[in-house]
């Protein structure tokens, strides 16, 4: 039995934990306004809020309903666009009606239900931020100039939210329905079910499994890894001393919006808002995204850039770890055992090392990547004592590149030992040519990331004079 609440309606449903939401909300609830569009997360058609207890409190984020599993939303509350209805129109619809941002109409229930999101955020609103809160979206009729006019709207009126106590404003204003203020209360009475089946496929966002085979997962046998509260580790983000440990069920959104985190790497938002889209990020889990094995898989390209290590566990609860760099043998194949799990891994936090992540797609959000790289790097004095490199799109698995690190390592620093590196770099690799890209431009494209990666983090050595008469010279 899945218990959650759709709206302002307690459900308790014996259909499959591998069902999707989507399925679930249209042909079982029929509650049509939640549309199904291309059912691969990219369209945003599908977009629903989920709300989460936090320190007894609702939180809520956007997910995209068609690759959402029943057995994630347990315990949870679902908010499709009927469950924002009232007898007048929300301030969000209101700036879309006002600036004709809605045309065929499609996919106007998935923007205001993002938008809805962006209003419950406890971040300050600013026009830019209710744009990046739509990156999940596509309209084909508007546009979207009007839609960036409504944005300005909804970001003006959000400017007055009161800080003190967001809900009761949120309900005064109606951006929310009424019933909203008794959800935290009755989340805290639903019993989750405790998963104790620990052989089925591990489920972490469901962002990549059930864009691959959701038919076949509705009838498959699962385990929600974030829903085993028994596994707390999967589900933090620790940080010890100078080690941080982030469990393989923590999503991107989760690691991007984290204070310490960001105190770490204050570009961090920068690099996070190019992966995905933002009701994707809510839902990508790190483990998933190192056992998904894409050679572009930009979460395993950043912490391969920090030397991270891997916390395995079996099904009857031995342990090993291994490096990250170890991980992958070949293309989609990795040291991870049918029977095993990731639960965490863990880094090294830079406290003195300076560090960069890059990332080139066809288009800038909600692409993946023709190529990617980070690199962290240490100096002792003017020598390099610690240097991690990794890069996607350009060999079978993400790539750490061994042999310009040992290249680099150790030596004086200086602009002539980076230009070297660069001919090691590019020997070491293998890039194939694909749809992104041939293999000369993902070459081509390697070696310009990593010069950024110099030009990001010593931009007094790596001035565009140097780099220019430099590269003249190969
Ligand atoms: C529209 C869209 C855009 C995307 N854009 C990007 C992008 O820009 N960059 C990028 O890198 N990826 C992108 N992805 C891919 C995907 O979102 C990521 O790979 C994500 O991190 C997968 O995590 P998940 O939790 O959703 O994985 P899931 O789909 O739940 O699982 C993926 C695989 O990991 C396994 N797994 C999950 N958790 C564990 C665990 N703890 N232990 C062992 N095995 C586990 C599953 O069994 C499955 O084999 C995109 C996907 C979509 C749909
Ligand atoms: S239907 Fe397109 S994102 Fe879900
Ligand atoms: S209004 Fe038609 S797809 Fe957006």
């Amino acid at each position: 039995m899945i218990t959650f609440i759709l709206n302002n309606q307690l459900i308790q449903t014996e259909e499959p934990a591998g069902m999707v939401l989507l399925d679930f909300i249209r042909y079982k609830m029929h509650l049509m306004g939640t549309k199904a569009g291309c059912r691969e997360g990219d369209c945003g058609a599908c977009t629903v809020l989920e709300g989460y207890l936090e320190n007894g409190e609702v939180r809520y984020k956007s997910i995209v309903s068609c690759l959402t599993p029943l057995g994630n939303v347990q315990g949870k509350h679902i908010v499709t666009i009927e469950g924002l209805q009232k007898d007048k129109m929300s301030p969000v619809q209101q700036a879309m009606v006002d600036n004709a941002a809605t045309q065929c109409g499609f996919c106007t229930p998935g923007f205001v239900m993002s938008l809805t999101a962006h209003s419950l955020s406890p971040e300050k609103s600013t026009p830019e931020k209710v744009v990046h809160a739509i990156s999940g979206n596509i309209c084909r009729c508007t546009g979207y100039n009007s839609i960036k006019h409504a944005a300005g709207d909804i970001a003006a009126v959000l400017a007055k939210k009161d800080k003190k106590d967001p809900l009761d404003w949120l309900i005064k204003e109606a951006f929310l329905p009424e019933y909203f203020r008794s959800i935290a209360d009755r989340l805290k009475k639903i019993k989750v079910k405790i998963i104790e089946d620990k052989v089925g496929k591990t489920v972490g966002g469901g962002t990549d499994l059930f864009v691959q085979q959701a038919d076949a997962l509705a009838v498959a046998n699962l385990y929600f890894l974030k829903e085993d509260k028994v596994q707390a580790d999967a589900y933090a983000i620790g940080i010890e001393k100078d080690i941080c440990r982030i469990g393989g069920a923590v999503t991107a959104s989760e690691i991007m919006q984290h204070p310490v985190l960001q105190h770490y790497f204050p570009k961090m938002k920068e690099y996070f808002k190019l992966i995905s889209s933002e009701p994707i990020r809510n839902m990508a889990t790190v483990a998933g995204n190192i056992v998904n094995a894409s050679p572009i898989a930009d979460l395993v390209i950043f912490f391969l850039a920090l030397n991270a290590e891997i916390h395995m566990q079996s099904a009857s609860g031995t342990k090993r770890n291994i490096p990250l760099r170890k991980f992958y043998t070949g293309y989609k194949q990795f040291v991870l055992r049918p029977d095993e799990k990731i639960i965490s891994l863990s880094f090294r936090l830079p406290e003195k090392a300076a560090f960069n992540f890059e990332k080139v797609s066809k288009r800038q959000h909600l692409d993946i990547a023709s190529v990617n790289s980070a690199m962290l790097l240490q100096l002792n004095g003017d020598t390099v004592e610690t240097i991690y490199l990794s890069a996607g799109g350009v060999y079978a698995w993400p790539f750490y590149a061994e042999k310009t690190v040992e290249f680099i390592r150790g030596k004086k620093f200086s602009p002539e030992l980076v230009f070297e590196a660069t001919e090691v770099l590019l020997s070491e690799i293998a890039p194939i040519s694909d749809i992104r890209g041939s293999k000369e431009y993902k070459s081509l494209l390697l070696r310009q990331l990593f010069l950024t990666h110099f030009v990001e983090m010593f931009p007094q050595q790596f001035t565009p004079e140097v780099l220019f008469s430099k590269i003249m010279a190969l």
